[in-house]
């Protein structure tokens, strides 16, 4: 069933193309809306008069959250919060009638994530309408637990994922919180028309602009694994959208390769972080043209002064990230909003090499399990 990859890991690294096509032809479609061109098949009135949103996850899923709230804030101006699902249950958010509560788990069966959204159903039977907040569910598993547990849900469409690193199931989230946001923003009216289809027709070059990516950092991430199998620590650096993708690499790399990696805001590096750089510590920096380009750029200048070896993910043909960068793992030049979906491919893809050149069991790493049942 591993299809000629070595491992279910990889083979589910290149699903990913097929499963943002799945999303792409089950969400954006407008159905009978003339409001929208996005039909999640979620009540209007569960959008009505939104005005916060609290997201509820653990781990992996806890990043698309992040760039969950990016997308609900930027793209349709809604407040949003995003918790680990084993804090919130502890220390719950003020809500209201008008709060959106979301709980993100690929598998439905995550106890923190469970047990939070358990407490919010607990806090809306209390007959105080303060309490009343909406619920809805993401997952790749309609039918776990979390699918009996909420009223709503949103089924990502990436197929059963059997490496414990998750990888496509992250893919397919992003894809759900891309339909989310832009739903949202079409029947809010915070973006018009034109942006929207702008985008909506950027998401559907996504698919080739993974392939192409994947076909390039085959052989790159593999060369740099043979380099850095023996790394002692790994830093990985993003702003703005790309910061949950730094999270994002730096905790596949340890999962799977038992490498310490941690992941920063790239402008948080001098608070700090910065005192551990030397050559002997590598920083993955994403680099995408936008808002925050320069800075992170410049971020990473820092860094290479302090004689850290750079390894740029970046879009190709752009001489001065080449000119910085000691190492590329090019990208296509796409929109910011829409990088996150691509510049997590090489990330992937470097920490399968890594774990796979150090010899480890890489779908089914030490101390893990596909789903945290326990708290
Ligand atoms: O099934 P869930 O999405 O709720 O799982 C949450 C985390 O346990 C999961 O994402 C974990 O961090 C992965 N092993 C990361 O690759």
């Amino acid at each position: 069933e591993k299809q000629g990859f070595k491992h279910f890991m990889l083979k589910e690294i290149h699903e990913q193309p097929g499963v943002v096509r799945a999303s792409l032809e089950a969400y954006f479609n407008p159905g009978e809306s003339t409001e929208s061109p996005i039909n999640l098949g979620l009540p209007a009135d569960l959008y009505t008069d939104l005005e916060q949103i609290q997201i509820v996850a653990c781990g992996t899923s806890w990043h698309a959250a992040l760039i969950g709230k990016y997308l609900l804030e930027q793209l349709a101006g809604i407040s949003t919060q995003v918790h680990y699902a084993s804090e919130y249950r502890y220390a719950p958010s003020p809500v209201t009638a008008n709060t959106l509560i979301i709980g993100v788990t690929q598998s439905g069966e995550t106890a923190d994530t469970l047990a939070a959204l358990t407490m919010e159903k607990e806090r809306r039977q209390g007959k105080e309408a303060k309490y009343q907040a909406r619920l809805l569910g993401i997952t790749n598993r309609p039918e776990s637990s979390l699918g009996h547990l909420v009223p709503h849900i949103i089924s990502t469409l990436a197929g059963i994922e059997i490496g414990v690193a998750a990888t496509k199931t992250f893919t397919a989230q992003l894809m759900a919180f891309y339909a989310l946001a832009l739903d949202l923003a079409a029947r809010r009216q915070t973006v018009s028309k034109d942006i929207l289809e702008k985008i909506i027709n950027g998401l559907r070059q996504i698919p080739k602009e993974i392939e192409a990516t994947l076909e390039t950092q085959e052989r790159l991430t593999e060369q740099l694994a043979h380099e850095f199998a023996e790394t002692q620590d790994f830093i990985f650096v993003g702003r703005g959208i790309n910061f949950p993708i730094a999270l994002e690499g730096a905790l596949k790399l340890k999962e799977i390769s038992y490498i310490h990696a941690e992941g920063y805001p790239a402008g948080e590096m001098k608070h700090g972080p910065i005192a551990l750089l030397d050559a002997k510590v590598p920083v993955v920096a994403i680099a995408i043209p936008g808002s925050v380009y320069e800075k992170v750029i410049s971020n990473a200048q820092e860094a290479k002064a302090r004689d850290s070896r750079l390894i740029g993910v970046t879009p190709v043909n752009d001489g001065e990230a080449a000119e910085i960068f000691n190492d590329l793992l090019p990208v296509s030049h796409v929109e910011e909003l829409l990088s996150p979906i691509l510049t997590v491919v090489p990330l992937q893809l470097l920490a399968y090499h890594i774990a796979a050149r150090r010899g480890l069991d890489v779908d089914q790493p030490r101390n893990l399990a596909k789903s945290v049942t326990v708290e």
